[in-house]
């Protein structure tokens, strides 16, 4: 990977001519190149390790010095300087503290004269002006610099200062000790010093309110620049708060030093998971963390737990004392996603607050973030975990619209919204509680209580039938007993190489082994509009394979299909036939397959929909199916399926696009012929089911390119009176009253 100076391309060609002669030099095989390595392997990871980089660095690492020393000599000694570079790394050496890191100082000896003279015209091209305001330069200077893949290995991305503002006011007041564990170019620290320095507090109390500033970080070039930002900014008080820098892991930080110290820990922890950890050992680390903090997931979802989360929990540990407060910046996925689960217990913490934000404001990162608020109660600590915390939630929004730069003073927030947060549900595992996500007081209102299906356990995922390149087809008939089929063209708009190229054309086989299958792709409400022809070597009455049972023609054409898959199945794959990964976890060899009647519904969507399946239909894995032998049955389910009431629900709790077992996280009765509220909702279900096919037909009839989207909205439209009807069963059985005005 090349990491390029975009942001200055007039420095790309200088910056090439440096790296190939470091390269010449053999400066990979150097003592200083290696010690860096090791620090900066911790930072990033192996991939990330080039002279490139290293390079990039050296040059942030001394425009940080040389800026320091302008900022304590009055900015004379090298603005105005012809001073070569040696005097700067002399000066640097002579500061003789931890911010001097002798790999980058080596640097310099192992170039030429002419070549230093490069290097420093290089820094001077890209070192601030006089006019150029530091507290924003650095952090573009690093953006700008290092590329984002990389900085994303460290979560190096900064917060703009109108958010960082908005938490100060919030959370610091005037003297705390007050830690930014993760602080990188400093700016949190930064307008804390700035509200100091404008209080109207003593001269001595402000300098003590200075010295009670304190940031830690992974990557000792950012607090470099930190130092000399917080130097900046603490103006005529002159306070280098070198002492108060730390150049540590914040999550494995054991020091008594600083065991409880702070009052008040603020910040924007690094936002990556545990699966983008490259290491093994310090992922495996992590997650031990994880487990001793409480907050550990389940083994499922182990891998997307946020390092932020972490943070939040280690810090309460090591570094806040009884009382003190914390305020973090957190991907939004922690009040939603069940990797989050055992963070939002909230053990140990009270006075829980949420700043949620609109649109405009969210667009400033890449991904949803929210403000969480928490003051560290040990009291509030309870082994079961089962206390009900009900958040406050205040959405923020811009005073203007956005016009200037994020940076720009102009961009104040200002409240759009206030509401209190419960969770939707707590459960205990092997006696762990797990909050599932936080919902609006508003809309929990509208929620029916969770509680499982009696169907949860017969709805079953169907079979995924990959390659679909492989075994979809399109049929021409050949004679009553064989037909040469051709690969349907459908199935490759979504395919990834190497399953997207065709690989046969023209190929007879029996007809006895062309299978009816259906996927969600031409499912809406109460019908499906289009089925697929796929090649499957199984016997059709019990699904059986028999190898030496197949024609010449059928066992040529698996042959083919087959050794194509194993030649090109992942190495990792474990499956020794085209077959064993057709019937993965026996999703396709089943009983169920086999059902007349089944009832489906998509597993992923904005919406759910669903239709009675009648006669012989294979289920793709896209879809999950009951089977049945009570046509009424199958109907009442699919009517309950099918409704805003089901749709609602599903909308509240869903947070990705998956819906897989929602709808059975709701508890549908089974169904019972004699209950009038069962038998009508069946006969709703069977009169959508006629009405939505007609509809269909004439759609498609007069376009047969109908999208699937178009139709859903028509079957909404002409169907509203019998989804209405649907849902007013629905009250009655889930004994609803507050739902309908929300719905229609
Ligand atoms: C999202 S940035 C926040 C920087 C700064 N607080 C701000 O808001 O502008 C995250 C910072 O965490 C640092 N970091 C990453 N892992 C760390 C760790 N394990 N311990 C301490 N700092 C870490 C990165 O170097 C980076 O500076």
């Amino acid at each position: 990977m090349k990491i390029d100076a975009s942001y200055f391309p007039e420095i790309k060609t200088d910056l090439d001519g440096l790296e190939k002669i470091l390269i010449n030099r053999m400066f990979e095989e150097s003592k200083a190149y290696h010690s860096w390595r090791t620090q900066f392997v911790e930072i990033y990871d192996e991939s990330s390790m080039e002279i490139r980089l290293f390079l990039l660095f050296s040059l942030v690492y001394f425009i940080g010095w040389k800026t320091f020393f302008n900022v304590i000599d009055g900015y004379d000694f090298f603005y105005k300087s012809s001073k070569d570079l040696n005097d700067l790394v002399n000066r640097i050496h002579q500061m003789n503290d931890k911010f001097s890191l002798p790999f980058f100082n080596e640097l310099i000896n192992v170039f030429a004269r002419d070549e230093k003279s490069k290097y420093k015209q290089l820094m001077d091209k890209i070192f601030p002006t006089a006019k150029t305001p530091l507290d924003t330069y650095f952090d573009e200077l690093v953006k700008t610099l290092i590329s984002p893949v990389i900085r994303h290995k460290s979560g190096e991305f900064y917060t703009p200062s109108f958010l960082v503002k908005k938490m100060i006011d919030k959370a610091y007041i005037f003297g705390e000790t007050v830690v930014d564990p993760s602080c990188g170019t400093g700016n949190f620290l930064l307008e804390i010093i700035k509200k100091v320095i404008h209080s109207d507090k003593s001269q001595n109390s402000k300098f003590e309110a200075i010295s009670n500033i304190h940031g830690f970080d992974i990557n000792p070039v950012s607090l470099i620049l930190a130092r000399v930002n917080l130097l900046e900014a603490s103006g005529n008080y002159h306070v280098d708060l070198k002492d108060n820098l730390k150049i540590v892991d914040s999550l494995f930080f054991e020091k008594d030093e600083f065991k409880q110290k702070f009052e008040l820990v603020i910040g924007n922890p690094p936002w990556y998971t545990l699966r983008d950890i490259y290491s093994p050992q310090y992922q495996e680390k992590v997650k031990k963390l994880a487990e001793k903090l409480d907050i550990k997931p389940l083994p499922k979802n182990i891998l997307n737990i946020e390092i932020a989360s972490v943070f939040f929990y280690k810090t309460k540990e090591t570094l806040m004392r009884e009382n003190s407060k914390i305020f973090f910046v957190l991907p939004r996925g922690v009040l939603t996603g069940s990797h989050a689960s055992r963070f939002r217990n909230f053990d140990g913490f009270r006075n829980i607050l949420i700043w949620n934000f609109d649109d405009s404001v969210m667009k400033t990162f890449n991904i949803d973030f929210i403000c969480l608020y928490g003051e560290k109660d040990s009291k509030l600590s309870d082994p079961l975990k089962l206390r009900k915390v009900e958040v406050p939630e205040i959405t923020w929004k811009f005073k203007k619209e956005k016009t200037k730069s994020l940076y720009s003073d102009d961009m104040r927030l200002i409240v759009s919204k206030k509401d209190f947060l419960l969770p939707y549900s707590k459960f205990i595992k092997n006696s762990r509680a797990y909050t599932q996500k936080f919902i609006s007081k508003d809309k929990i209102k509208h929620l029916i209580p969770s509680g499982e299906s009696a169907y949860k356990k017969l709805f079953h995922k169907g079979a995924d039938l990959n390659p679909r390149n492989l075994i979809f087809v399109k049929v021409k008939n050949v004679d009553n007993e064989n037909a040469i089929i051709n690969p349907d063209e459908r199935i490759f708009k979504r395919a990834k190489a190497p399953w997207n190229e065709i690989i046969f054309t023209e190929q007879i086989v029996n007809k006895r082994y062309i299978f009816n299958a259906i996927k969600s792709t031409e499912l809406v409400s109460f019908n499906l509009f289009s089925h697929y022809s796929v090649f499957l070597p199984l016997n059709k009455n019990n699904l059986e394979f028999d190898f030496e049972a197949l024609d010449q023609n059928s066992r040529r054409f698996y042959n083919l299909i087959n050794g194509y898959y194993l030649n090109h199945k992942k190495k990792s794959t474990k499956m020794t036939s085209l077959l064993e990964n057709l019937n993965h976890w026996q999703k396709l060899i089943t009983e169920r397959q086999l059902s007349r009647i089944k009832v489906v519904y998509n597993n992923s969507g904005s919406i759910l929909t669903s239709a009675v399946i009648i006669d012989n239909y294979l289920v793709t894995g896209d879809l999950s199916f009951f089977d049945t032998n009570d046509i009424n049955e199958a109907y009442y389910l699919s009517a309950i399926l099918n409704s805003k009431v089901m749709n609602e629900q599903i909308r509240i709790k869903k947070s990705s696009r998956h819906i897989f077992k929602i709808p059975l996280g709701i508890p549908i009765p089974p169904y019972n012929k004699k209950d009038k509220i069962h038998l009508d909702l069946a006969n709703l279900g069977k009169i959508g089911h006629q009405k939505a096919k007609k509809i269909v037909e004439s759609t498609l009839n007069k376009n047969p390119r109908t999208s699937k989207f178009k139709l859903q909205k028509i079957l909404e439209k002409k169907l509203k009176s019998i989804f209405t009807e649907i849902d007013e069963k629905l009250y009655l059985l889930f004994d609803l009253k507050n739902n309908l005005e929300i719905l229609h």
